[in-house]
């Protein structure tokens, strides 16, 4: 009979791999554009969806490839909501404060979120859930809306938002 270690080596392979393949993949990004700065925001997209945010660490390596002031790979990573330099929870909201969710009480379901999860940008402390917000989500005929895991929800009300919360087990 096998022992436990030899048993549980050949699940650890596969996934050692994945992570050697993310760096491969990353650098294949870079090289596509020739290393030029021009491709920041691009790397930047990819480098995020390999790792799910993006690491102070990665964002030296981006710089240095691209030949780019660290300052400014970090500047373009915080401008654009869409970046994270935190890991992202479980589950995901996003309020949109465009004009048009803004009158119909978006600032209420981003209250909410920030009262019971975290505050805008980030995630809460035991990991669950991430709150953010954007300018305009382009649903604006079902205002208020937020994405809620990748998924557009609309004309939401702070009480359904509870309710969602609640279901999700947030205290
Ligand atoms: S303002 Fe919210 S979707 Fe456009």
């Amino acid at each position: 009979m096998p022992s436990e270690n030899a048993a549980r080596a050949p699940a650890d392979a596969p996934a050692r791999a994945a992570k050697d393949n993310r760096e491969k993949f990353l650098e294949r990004a870079m090289s596509r554009h020739n290393y030029s700065g021009d491709a920041l925001i691009e790397v930047l997209h990819t480098a995020q969806e390999l790792y799910g945010h993006l690491t102070p660490e990665l964002l030296r390596t981006i710089a240095a490839k691209l030949r780019l002031p660290p300052s400014h790979v970090l500047g373009v990573a915080t401008f654009y909501h869409f970046f994270s330099l935190e890991p992202k929870g479980e589950h995901s909201f996003i309020v949109c404060l465009g004009t048009a969710c803004y009158v119909k009480g978006a600032l209420g379901l981003l209250a909410t979120l920030e009262r019971r999860c975290a505050k805008a940008g980030s995630t809460s402390p035991d990991g669950r859930v991430s709150v953010d917000s954007a300018r305009c989500i382009g649903a604006c005929g079902l205002a208020p809306a937020i994405i809620r895991n990748g998924e557009i929800v609309g004309r939401l009300s702070a009480a359904q938002l509870d309710a969602e919360l609640d279901g999700i087990g947030v205290p």
